[in-house]
């Protein structure tokens, strides 16, 4: 079966929104292969911004929302706010938000509800740190964040999830996983959700690989069976590299 392709730039908190306004007309530019999903994550303050640029051939995606629906909680951004201005993807459970932000399992459950609540798409994070690689534990690591955040979910809900695997040691540190490296972990995934919630759900999902993709890594990790396109970090900030990836399918 054939699952949807993506190409996910995550833009964490580069750019002004002058810049991210021109990132994504030149992006629009291009003759960009009609059977990828493109998806942008750009900063909050540059969503709206970016939408008027946007052709319809370029999705976009916060990188992150409240858990609460609204209320006093100064600095937050909601779910419902982001599906009102035309978003239609939201990042949840990056390896930066949990570290930094001390985003918890338990937490992004309720995130993954909100945004499902709001009838958006979650992009879901998972990966492990370099310490659990070295001890070999990758995968039991990667099962406990997908079973405390996920495994509530109906198989309706969880058959529209994207799920993107990124091991930490290799995000922004040059370092990927090899392809075969991906494809295990991804298998891996795949295989713990047609346990959880049938086979047919899980040769749905569209499972990301993240990690130092490069226009010059695209192709080789992108032709891995069970993956199904990439997040990325830096090389989504240089448009040409960018696109040389959404064409590496
Ligand atoms: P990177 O970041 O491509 O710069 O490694 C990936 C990510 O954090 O999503």
């Amino acid at each position: 079966m054939s699952r949807q392709k993506i190409a996910a730039g995550n833009w964490k908190m580069h750019t002004t929104v002058t810049e991210g306004k021109e990132m994504i007309s030149s992006l629009a530019k291009n003759d960009l292969p009609s059977d990828v999903t493109v998806i942008i994550a750009p900063p909050f303050t540059h969503l709206y911004p970016c939408l008027e640029v946007a052709d319809s051939g370029i999705q976009l995606s916060a990188q992150n929302c409240s858990d609460k629906l609204s209320g006093a909680f100064t600095g937050e951004v909601s779910a419902a706010a982001l599906a009102d201005m035309g978003i239609k993807y939201v990042i949840l459970g990056h390896s930066e938000r949990r570290e930094y932000f001390n985003e918890s399992n338990e937490l992004l459950k309720n995130k993954v509800d909100t945004v499902f609540g709001q009838g958006l798409t979650p992009i879901f994070c998972c990966g492990e740190p370099l310490e659990i690689r070295k001890s070999e534990q990758q995968v039991a690591y990667v099962r406990q964040q997908l079973m405390d955040s996920l495994w509530h979910l109906s198989s309706d809900q969880m058959a529209k999830i994207i799920i993107a695997y990124e091991p930490i040691w290799a995000i922004g540190t040059g370092e990927t996983a090899s392809p075969e490296q991906a494809q295990e972990m991804h298998q891996s995934i795949r295989s713990l959700i047609a346990e959880k919630f049938g086979e047919e759900t899980s040769q749905i999902i569209p499972i990301l690989y993240g990690g130092s993709v490069k226009g010059s890594n695209a192709k080789d990790i992108f032709g891995q069976r069970d993956v199904d396109g990439g997040l990325v970090g830096g090389a989504s900030l240089k448009v040409d590299e960018f696109v040389t990836i959404i064409r590496s399918f």
